[in-house]
């Protein structure tokens, strides 16, 4: 009783998010980034979810570098925006939905991933900052977001950080999850699942300001295409040519893993499904320090 119709990729640049809150969107520097998201504001609007799991990662902000879950699931009603430094964006709260989150985190954890659950948390820009490029600017006030999130926060600032091979097989889990969720009305939900953060970018060090777009755009070509043969790739490929932060791209394979064109052994299934239909593919190069991609693929199954 909820199907997972659609994933969604984008990067998720703090200063995207400045960018809007200051009235700078239509500036020389910013237009050709938020055109980028013209098709899928208006795809999100035709295809609006009931539900969506996004994946994303905390920049040391609801995790002090005190406690750090490598996966961690927001099961709370709603979540304040938090204060990174310049006070909270202006943006809406986000909304939860703590019944299915909890559904997820029994179903995965029986799954045998430890999620870590989170009852309470304020939410950064690594998921503000995607809400905004695909749903638009939102007054803070009378505005909201078009729909409830749960908020999955994966560890990818402090290492050891989870493997691409796990991420895709946590992505299969929570497909699992999602689709043997009976909602107490009877309805059928629509969900997505957002893999975010990335591209390269690099923030520190002798390397930073690095940016790759020719491995970008492989990554995103072998993440649609093969997704099973991207998932081997170790971290120092990540680190080496996406740069120290591009590893934040792990994230993506969350997403990609939950589709359902990929075999689950682990269902017994023997063969793949059809493969996903590509809706948009936008690269941009830069954003702040980061090279932007996106990415929004709809599950062959459904139906308009
Ligand atoms: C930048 C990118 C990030 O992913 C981040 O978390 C902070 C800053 C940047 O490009 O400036
Ligand atoms: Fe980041």
């Amino acid at each position: 009783m909820a199907k997972i119709t659609a994933s969604v990729y984008t990067s998720h640049v703090p200063a995207i998010g400045a960018a809007l809150d200051l009235g700078k969107d239509h500036e020389p520097y910013w237009q050709p980034l938020f055109k980028g998201y013209e098709k899928s504001k208006e795809w999100l609007k035709a295809n609006k979810p009931d539900v969506i799991f996004l994946v994303y990662n905390d920049h040391a902000t609801a995790f002090s570098l005190e406690m750090i879950p490598t996966f961690a699931i927001g099961t709370a009603a709603s979540y304040n925006i938090a204060d990174e430094g310049f006070g909270p964006r202006p943006v809406p709260p986000v909304v939860g939905h703590p019944e299915l989150a909890s559904h997820i985190a029994q179903s995965v954890i029986q799954q045998d991933f430890d999620l870590t659950i989170v009852n309470k948390m304020d939410v950064d820009h690594g998921l503000t900052v995607p809400l905004n490029l695909l749903c638009g600017k939102q007054d803070p006030q009378t505005g909201a977001w078009p729909c409830p999130v749960i908020p999955f926060a994966v560890n990818v600032v402090q290492y050891p950080v989870p493997s691409g091979q796990r991420c895709l097989n946590l992505g299969k889990a929570i497909r699992r999850a999602i689709e043997s969720y009976e909602s107490p009305d009877g309805k059928e939900l629509n969900v997505q699942v957002w893999g975010t953060g990335g591209m390269s970018h690099q923030l520190q060090g002798p390397r930073a300001g690095l940016i790759n777009l020719d491995w970008d755009k492989a990554f995103v070509e072998r993440m649609v295409k093969d997704p099973e043969d991207l998932a081997k790739m170790p971290h120092i490929d990540y680190v080496r040519e996406a740069g120290s932060e591009g590893i934040e791209l792990v994230m993506w394979l969350i997403a990609r893993g939950a589709m359902s064109d990929l075999r689950d052994s682990a269902r017994g299934e023997s063969t793949a499904g059809k493969a996903p239909q590509e809706i948009h593919r936008f690269h941009h190069v830069p954003a702040s320090n980061t090279s932007v991609g996106h990415l929004i693929l709809e599950n062959s199954s459904i139906t308009h």
